[in-house]
């Protein structure tokens, strides 16, 4: 069982900044990570689309023996968790919850922003989970669905990204939230951006980091028995992925294997 990798699945190549994480936590466990390049983006479809890609996707990773499944993509942790929980024979954790419950604990005033693609933010995941947590905490979300693009392009610094990111966090800031969740894969990778345009006094709740502190809580450190190979598919433009996945993990990418989930089998 503890030979078994980690498996990771996201909508494309923004789970990275969570394969990222966990392989900083975990250097010694094999993970597989499946990027659904062919059919990403997740954001802005339906919960059903949505729901049937999720599953397809962790019953690829189950093929591949994974242990433990984590879903990065937060669009699939929103609608699909607990469906997946309840049909899969290994464990399932999304990054709601961890997120969720960083920014609780984060707070000192009770006023939480989250920004996420339409579906989150649409599927109120996050907001539920809160209240969950804590009654009296105050939720106010904001759908930001151009962030993607820009962070895909590489454009942290530019000012366009500053601008974006003004304009869509113009509500929140008025709130006066003192916390904000970067609830969507992407996100992270334009970290520097956001603190920038929220100032210092506003904390940023990274799910990444909070997903994998999650993880080594069911999974120690001293259950590592692999030795930290890294095994990459994607569903479609595995030139693109190399790419970028290249800028996110600043390592070059060479084993990645493109599938056809619908088929099930290798396209090569
Ligand atoms: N991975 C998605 C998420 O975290 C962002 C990209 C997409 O829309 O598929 O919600």
């Amino acid at each position: 069982m503890n030979k078994r990798p980690i498996g990771i699945f996201d909508s494309g190549v923004g789970g990275l900044t969570v394969f990222r994480e966990i392989r900083k936590q975990f250097p010694k466990e094999d993970i597989v990570y499946f990027g659904d390049t062919a059919r990403v983006p997740y954001g802005p479809k339906s919960y059903t689309t949505v729901s049937a890609y999720s599953i397809q996707n962790a019953r690829f990773l189950l093929q591949r023996g994974a242990k433990i499944i984590v879903i990065a993509c937060n669009t699939s942790s929103s609608v699909a968790l607990k469906q997946l929980q309840d049909s899969l024979p290994v464990p399932v954790i999304g990054v709601i919850e961890p997120g969720a419950k960083t920014a609780v604990s984060t707070t000192r005033n009770g006023k939480i922003g989250i920004i996420g693609t339409e579906g989150t933010i649409r599927s109120k995941a996050y907001s539920r989970e809160i209240s969950n947590l804590k009654k009296d905490c105050r939720v106010f979300s904001q759908a930001c669905p151009l962030l993607v693009p820009l962070a895909e392009e590489g454009w942290e610094d530019h000012p366009v990204t500053t601008l974006t990111i003004k304009e869509y966090l113009k509500p929140l800031l008025e709130e006066e939230i003192d916390t904000l969740i970067l609830g969507c894969t992407h996100y992270p990778i334009l970290k520097e951006a956001i603190q920038k345009v929220v100032g210092d006094n506003i904390v940023l709740v990274d799910s990444a980091e909070a997903v994998s502190k999650q993880l080594y809580e069911i999974l120690p450190d001293k259950e590592n028995e692999g030795i930290g190979e890294d095994h990459f598919f994607v569903s479609d433009n595995e030139d693109k992925f190399r790419q970028i996945a290249s800028r996110i993990l600043n390592i070059k990418i060479s084993k990645l294997i493109k599938v056809n989930l619908g088929e099930s089998w290798y396209l090569s």
